[in-house]
């Protein structure tokens, strides 16, 4: 239905990414997402050997032949490992797409470039959109303030961003932060980007491990139901419960990394979204999870976003008047 410069490059059906989230796009899940159209990617920082992340983008090639990538997110993530030897495992396993993520990524681009591997780099500035394409990036992600997991700390919207950094480059866009279905992905589009990144949303899908309590706490929340912590670190945008709370109240009383660490550690979180309990952990998600009602499969999903976005493209059609000859 759509054809766009990221729909060729990445070799996708559809101009839709479903963003990597430690923990959670797994072999499954990046599979099923592969298998109706979209990109799915594995956050290597979700393992805690180079040889498992090598296990599962075997496991996802056994699960579909279509293209897939490997995001390597480019702050400390805790792992025994360092980011180059995570991107030498994706390129060692020949993965077609190869993301990175969050920080400047100069030191990283010429072996992935060298590598024949798609590059693509997400952030949250114009002007790291710039940089990126400068340094060769074949496309370039960006999020909007909106978004689920690392906003950035300028709180600007997507449909600002997007809309600047299509006119900063000329390299194509792909557009993050609160689309979380058909018309957003058209609105997106509109704006000049030629796909669209989505996390929250593939959170609340049935390929997803987390734990299902999590995700009718994902389907019960509304557009303000989340709040961003850790500003004057790495900001992120999370649920709103009682971790969320108490981590605002430490930042405000200008508490250590090491006093909040036990509550924001990914550990947490992981014991979180497989015990179910959404009130333990900072649950990352987007503002976008208010337009979250079910948990359909990927491929519901993906059929129900491109239905939406004919419908949208068909609803903004009927309201073009085409002025009459006599004017
Ligand atoms: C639960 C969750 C975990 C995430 N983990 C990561 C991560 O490890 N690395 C990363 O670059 N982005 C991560 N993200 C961000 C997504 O890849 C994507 O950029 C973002 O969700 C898009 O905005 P949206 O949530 O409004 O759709 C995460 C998002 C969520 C919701």
């Amino acid at each position: 239905m759509f054809s766009t410069r990221i729909t060729k490059l990445l070799g996708i059906r559809h101009p839709v990414i479903c963003g990597c989230m430690q923990w959670l796009t797994r072999a499954e899940l990046v599979a099923a997402v592969a298998e109706a159209g979209g990109l799915g990617i594995i956050p290597a920082a979700t393992f805690d050997s180079i040889d498992e992340l090598k296990q599962e983008i075997r496991k996802t090639r056994q699960l579909t032949s279509k293209p897939f990538a490997v995001n390597v997110t480019l702050i400390p993530m805790g792992r025994p490992f360092s980011h180059a030897e995570m991107l030498m495992a994706a390129i060692d396993e020949g993965v077609p797409v190869i993301e990175t993520a969050a920080r400047d990524p100069q030191d990283y681009v010429d072996m992935i470039k060298a590598s024949g591997a798609v590059y693509l780099h997400k952030c949250a500035r114009v002007r790291d959109v710039v940089k990126a394409a400068k340094l060769g990036a074949d496309m370039v992600t960006v999020v909007g303030f909106e978004c689920g997991g690392h906003p950035g700390r300028q709180d600007v919207s997507t449909m600002v961003k997007v809309a600047r950094a299509v006119n900063a480059v000329d390299i194509p866009i792909a557009a993050g932060g609160g689309i979380s279905d058909g018309r957003g992905l058209v609105a997106a589009l509109s704006l000049g980007a030629e796909a669209v990144v989505m996390g929250t949303r593939f959170f609340a899908v049935r390929e997803c491990p987390a734990h299902d309590d999590i995700k009718a706490a994902l389907v019960s929340a509304d557009e303000a139901s989340t709040g961003l912590v850790l500003t004057t670190l790495e900001p992120v945008r999370a649920l709103r419960n009682q971790v969320l709370d108490r981590v605002g109240e430490l930042e405000n009383k200008g508490a250590s990394i090491a006093e909040m660490y036990p509550l924001v550690s990914g550990r947490r979180g992981l014991k979180a979204y497989m015990s179910g309990h959404a009130d333990d952990a900072l649950i990352p998600c987007g503002q976008g999870v208010g337009l979250i009602d079910d948990i359909p499969t990927v491929a519901e999903l993906m059929d129900r976003i491109m239905s939406d976005a004919g419908m949208a493209i068909e609803r903004v059609e009927a309201m073009v008047s085409v002025p009459n000859q006599r004017g």
